[in-house]
């Protein structure tokens, strides 16, 4: 893509984090410090879409800075050689759920426009879905991360490749971290391809 692409990509990204700074569409409105729009512009054609903010990310404002988001970085260097600078993280719920409990269909449903809006924006070559909450948003399903991991989907002209989410592999150990890994290693390929 040319620098002008990437530059019109950020201003619109931009454009979209205003709105989300000014959104009170839910109750989560009420008890956020930051909104979390995400960062990136994903010049490698990866999006990866996580789930909602926890204290850190509501405390800066940034996607993954806290304990899953180390894990991310690790693994996204690790597996497909590239820094959270080439990618584009969003998640599915802009505020952070008090608790850190799972969010709201109200909360998902408020908010699903603004990740949609991004995606369009994004244009990415494949999507990472990481855990359940964005995995069955984006693929409109009830089934678990258990059962679509390891596979790819198609999503409009791009392509979904769910994994779970680091937390549940800093919670799950060996098993959870080696199915992250496979499936890093196929959304590169896919992104390879596109
Ligand atoms: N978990 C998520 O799903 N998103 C974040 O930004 C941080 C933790």
């Amino acid at each position: 893509m040319s620098m002008v692409g990437i530059d019109a990509r950020a201003r619109a990204l931009e454009a979209l984090a205003g709105e989300i700074a000014a959104c009170h569409g839910c109750e989560l409105a009420a008890t956020r410090t930051k909104t979390v729009p995400g960062t990136g512009t994903g010049s490698s054609g990866i999006c990866v879409v996580g789930e909602a903010p926890g204290a850190r990310e509501d405390q800066v404002g940034e996607p993954f800075v806290g304990r899953s988001g180390q894990l991310l970085d690790r693994l996204l260097d690790e597996e497909l050689g590239l820094t959270r600078s080439e990618i584009a993280i969003v998640n599915v719920v802009k505020c952070r759920p008090p608790a850190n409990r799972a969010p709201k269909p109200a909360e998902v449903s408020a908010c699903g426009g603004f990740l949609e809006r991004q995606l369009e924006v994004l244009s990415p070559g494949v999507i990472v879905t990481l855990g359940n909450v964005a995995t069955r948003l984006l693929l409109r399903t009830t089934e678990g991360i258990t059962t679509l991991r390891g596979k790819t989907f198609p999503y409009g002209s791009t392509v979904v490749v769910p994994t779970f989410h680091p937390a549940a592999a800093l919670r799950g150990g060996a098993d959870i971290l080696a199915s992250m890994r496979a499936d890093l290693v196929r959304a590169k390929e896919v992104a390879q391809c596109s």
